[in-house]
């Protein structure tokens, strides 16, 4: 037995006894004749003491020989520490060491491995194997598996099943890009390996499994975020015999245990509804952040027409309103400015309006507007004396993306985004399809399989850009943690959606015949969604990045560091697998 107790475990009630422990050295103190030397294993930290009288010179000797991050066990009584720490569960306590074996020496690591760390982050991404080490980032993957083993508990309480679909299958429908495998025993074909498990989940509720989940590796060949991964995870959930209330309900019911299990959050309301237009319209985001108010406020009425040629010739004119900020200095206002100038954001200028302590208003389009004006504009945005109106104005839907980025900026800016607080938000009647400027066709919104609302079937040939779908978002905290919607079950309407989309009868065979000739074998009414787990898990953690609560993540340009992939292959497996490339190989 390598040791009797983990490094996290020893107290006051194991004083007296002679006990082994095995970890890695964390920091060593030596003050000549007494020696302290930490010692951490995933549990905690233990401290160990050699002093000459109380150890052998040979005990001392070997304290003093370690270095950092070497692998050792050590053999020795507990006693009660003079200087006390209550800062960690073993403070109360040290072992003096009376056996010191070191089990593996370690090089000098390239960063120190504590809480705070000297490492910038693509070092330590490529030392992952030592990052993961520290405690910061194993609560963080603990808190992951805790999420995982509710999810598992949670479904198998309701009579979920968890059924694993292949990771070789051929384009999925989500809109991304796939990432494709070389098939060495048919030269010339690839497979592609899944976005989502899709097509598979809905064939499975053809096959009649009619509460399915799985937490499931998807890969998606698109642009790195903080909150997005090339290869990430979700809880992919799929029901049969459901109408979109159903889904609703089954599953705020596990965003509700989830949270409370892993996280100690009680979340006694309903999760509040908007539909995906109220939402643009109070926030321009589909998935709003809900922690704090500052909502759009329309100012047409009340800005144009007065003369002011930016607001005249503008489809929108659009304000918030920041409590209590009328103080803002010509410095930090002109600041806000550049911000929204900046080409991530777009907006060609900012104009604001402080609502003075004495009732009177102060723009920087005073030469336009009078002070009757200005405490129109104030009273259409519920302004009081000392709040500071913000406003921008464009096209509508450009002016409601910047908008909703200056606000969630301010929204950081005061302090209102706080990481403990959890504001959930159901986002439904998302439109089925969006318009692509650059193929001048149109897309489906969620993905192909999504139903059109019934009552908006007409459209379809009408005005499909106006076509309502049965499809929702949960957002959190300014995240869209999961999207799902209720599907197609009819084979006609099905290739009527495929038509629409611009699919050819060739192309929509090629790609999804599949599941098309499945339907023609009974296919029951059915629905689902998926939630980014890596999101879900960083957002509960309190955190935007999700590459933190990976154990081990890619980088921004989506490379592996620690293992230097993507890479060359050489000659003899390209040929294997019958490969050309552009580019010169290994
Ligand atoms: P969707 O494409 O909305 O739906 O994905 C579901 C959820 O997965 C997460 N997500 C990601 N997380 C990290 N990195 C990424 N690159 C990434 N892409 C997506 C998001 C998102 O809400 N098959 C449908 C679901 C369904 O209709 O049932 C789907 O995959 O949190």
């Amino acid at each position: 037995m390598y040791r009797s107790h983990t490094c996290g475990e020893l107290n006051d009630s194991h004083i007296g006894q002679t006990v082994t422990i095995a970890g890695w050295t964390q920091t060593i103190r030596d003050k000549g004749n007494i020696i302290w030397v930490d010692v951490r294993d995933r549990y905690g930290i233990t401290q160990v003491v050699g002093e000459s009288g109380r150890v052998s010179e040979d005990i001392l000797n070997s304290l003093k020989g370690l270095g950092r991050e070497f692998v050792i066990q050590i053999k020795g009584e507990v006693v009660e520490r003079h200087s006390k720490n209550p800062d960690i569960p073993t403070g109360n306590i040290e072992i003096v060491a009376s056996e010191v074996t070191v089990l593996n020496k370690s090089e000098v690591p390239p960063f120190t491995i504590e809480d705070n760390t000297d490492g910038g982050e693509e070092l330590r991404l490529q030392y992952r194997y030592l990052d993961l080490r520290r405690k910061p980032v194993q609560d963080k993957l603990r808190l992951r598996h805790k999420v995982s083993v509710e999810t598992h508990k949670y479904f198998d309480s309701i009579d979920f099943m968890e059924v694993e679909t292949p990771y070789l299958i051929k384009s999925t429908p989500e809109g991304a890009r796939d990432f494709v495998v070389p098939s060495r025993m048919n030269p010339g074909e690839f497979y592609a390996l899944p976005q989502s498990p899709q097509t598979f989940k809905q064939l499975l509720m053809v096959s009649g499994y009619d509460r399915y989940y799985q937490i499931v590796k998807c890969f998606r060949d698109e642009d790195l975020r903080a909150d997005r991964q090339p290869e990430f995870t979700q809880i992919d959930c799929e029901m049969a015999f459901v109408d979109q209330e159903d889904i609703l309900n089954t599953f705020e019911g596990l965003v509700k245990h989830l949270f409370k299990e892993c996280r100690g959050v009680d979340f006694l309301e309903d999760f509040p509804r908007i539909t995906y237009s109220e939402a643009m319209e109070r926030f321009g985001s589909d998935k709003p952040d809900v922690r704090f108010e500052m909502e759009f406020v329309n100012l047409n009425d009340v800005a144009k027409g007065k003369g002011f040629g930016v607001f005249d010739n503008s489809e929108l004119v659009l304000a918030i309103n920041a409590k209590q900020c009328a103080g803002y200095t010509r410095k930090q206002l002109d600041k806000l400015v550049d911000w929204v100038k900046r080409p991530q954001i777009g907006a060609l200028g900012m104009i604001y309006c402080k609502c003075n302590e004495d009732g009177t208003f102060k723009s920087s389009v005073d030469k336009f507007f009078s002070q009757e004006d200005l405490a129109q504009w104030a009273e259409a945005a519920g302004a009081e004396k000392d709040d500071l109106l913000l406003v921008l104005s464009g096209e509508t839907d450009k002016v409601r993306s910047q908008m909703n980025e200056l606000r969630l900026h301010m929204g950081d800016e005061l302090g209102l985004r706080n990481p403990n607080e959890f504001a959930p938000l159901w986002v439904v009647d998302f439109p089925l399809l969006e318009w692509d400027e650059e193929t001048e066709r149109y897309h489906a919104m969620h993905h192909p399989f999504t139903s059109p609302k019934a009552e908006d079937f007409d459209l379809i040939k009408t005005d499909p850009g106006k076509v309502r779908a049965n499809a929702y978002d949960l957002a959190m905290n300014g995240v869209e943690l999961g999207g799902g919607s209720i599907r197609i079950h009819d084979k006609d309407l099905q290739a009527r959606m495929f038509e629409l989309l611009g699919f050819s009868d060739e192309e929509a065979e090629k790609q999804f015949g599949f599941l098309m000739n499945a339907f023609e074998y009974g296919a029951p009414p059915h629905g689902g969604i998926a939630f980014g787990f890596d999101r879900l898990v960083a957002t509960m953690g309190g955190s935007e990045s999700i590459r933190d609560y990976i154990a081990f993540p890619k980088n921004n340009s989506g490379r592996d560091v620690m293992i230097d992939s993507p890479a060359t292959l050489n000659e003899k497996q390209l040929a294997e697998l019958s490969i050309k490339t552009a580019i010169k190989q290994d």
